[in-house]
């Protein structure tokens, strides 16, 4: 059986969830490739709502295996406390249904620290990052130092290489960044104790889902933020430092090309974006405060893990097109076409002008 994708086709919050929720019954995995807890969705058990950000939504499906790839950084707290959530609203969470790529990167404080002296060092050039760490993870990924989910299994050198890294990032705060350093006694003794509850999770998940695909299970490979936050095909540099589209979930699970089935693309009926970058179709006054809602609902306009307002627009069908080319969607899911009721005028924008271009 194959691998089906959702990804999101716009600038993340396009109601992921809802889809992989509906899609999740019938799964028996739902493997999260990319991102950490900038992501957000909001889950209903029975009477309980609450906002996952890392564990995949699959979980609240007794019958489903969730899957946390590779291409993720992991902020093992943020983990820790929904697992907590989740195991108190009565959710089964054993190290048998959860399951941890040991090829994962962690997000430590001392990312985050980074991450927000990062933000405040570029002034009026700033990305509007979520502060979750989530560019220095990556960083220290690609710059071959980063820390890895495995080498939580070995605590005496995992305790060694988490103070190493802290110490390392102190003297860029405080040399660099002129700002205060984190406590990196207090925070090896934290990450030690991770290690340890997190430890049993901890897998060769990439052979894992190769043995599900080829014994005919089914495998959904949920993408968090989405295609125009992309590292390399998104609004650079007001992007995020993963990949979240489709091509993004074969490196961030470890799975080959051949098992691919649907690849879904999920798409607002208009246009939302947090943080700073283009927005060719954004809209002010009535209609944005329409479109963005008071707040007061779940559904408002207002992100899930910072809480900040989203900038609101309407449908940009250019941008879709391009979803489309640099996923290969097979199919498109339209969420939240009810938020456009009751309009008296609509736009959709189908084309730019630009030095006497038409695109
Ligand atoms: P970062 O991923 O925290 O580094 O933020 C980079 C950019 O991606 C910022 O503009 C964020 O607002 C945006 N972003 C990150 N995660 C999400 C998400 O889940 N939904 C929408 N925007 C996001």
């Amino acid at each position: 059986m194959p691998l089906d994708i959702i990804v999101g086709a716009q600038w993340g919050d396009e109601g992921k969830g809802r889809m992989v929720d509906l899609l999740a019954a019938k799964a028996d995995y739902v493997a999260r490739f990319n991102g950490g807890d900038n992501a957000g969705h909001t889950v209903t058990v029975k009477d309980n709502t609450f906002k996952l950000h890392v564990v995949p939504s699959g979980i609240i499906h007794p019958h489903t295996i969730s899957v946390i790839g590779n291409g993720v950084v992991l902020n093992p707290r943020t983990l820790l406390e929904e697992i907590t959530t989740l195991l108190d609203a009565g959710v089964e969470v054993t190290p048998q249904r959860l399951r941890i790529s040991h090829a994962a990167h962690l997000i430590t404080p001392a990312h985050r620290a980074l991450d927000s002296a990062q933000e405040a060092a570029r002034g009026k050039d700033a990305i509007g990052t979520t502060m979750r760490g989530i560019g220095p993870a990556y960083t220290d990924k690609v710059a071959r130092r980063g820390l890895r989910v495995g080498q939580m299994l070995d605590i005496n050198t995992f305790e060694q290489s988490i103070h190493h890294h802290t110490e390392n990032i102190n003297r860029l705060l405080v040399e660099y960044y002129r700002t205060e350093p984190i406590d990196s006694h207090t925070i090896t003794e934290e990450f030690v104790g991770y290690a340890k509850q997190l430890r049993p999770h901890i897998g060769d998940v990439s052979a894992d889902l190769y043995n599900a695909l080829s014994s005919g299970k089914r495998v959904l490979a949920e993408g968090a933020q989405g295609t125009l936050l992309d590292l390399d095909h998104g609004t650079y540099p007001f992007v995020t430092s993963s990949n979240p589209i489709a091509a993004g979930a074969l490196s961030g699970l470890g799975i080959g090309i051949k098992h691919v089935g649907r690849i879904i693309g999920i798409t607002k009926a208009f246009q939302t974006r947090v943080g700073a970058g283009p927005f060719p179709s954004e809209v002010a006054g009535k209609h944005a405060e329409r479109l963005r809602g008071s707040g007061e609902n779940p559904w408002d306009e207002y992100g899930t893990t910072t809480g900040r307002p989203r900038r609101v627009g309407w449908l940009d069908l250019v941008l879709l097109r391009y979803a489309v080319r640099i996923n290969g969607f097979t199919e498109l899911a339209l969420t939240k076409l009810d938020i456009l009721s009751g309009f008296d005028s609509q736009k959709l924008c189908k084309g730019y002008q630009a030095g006497g271009q038409h695109y």
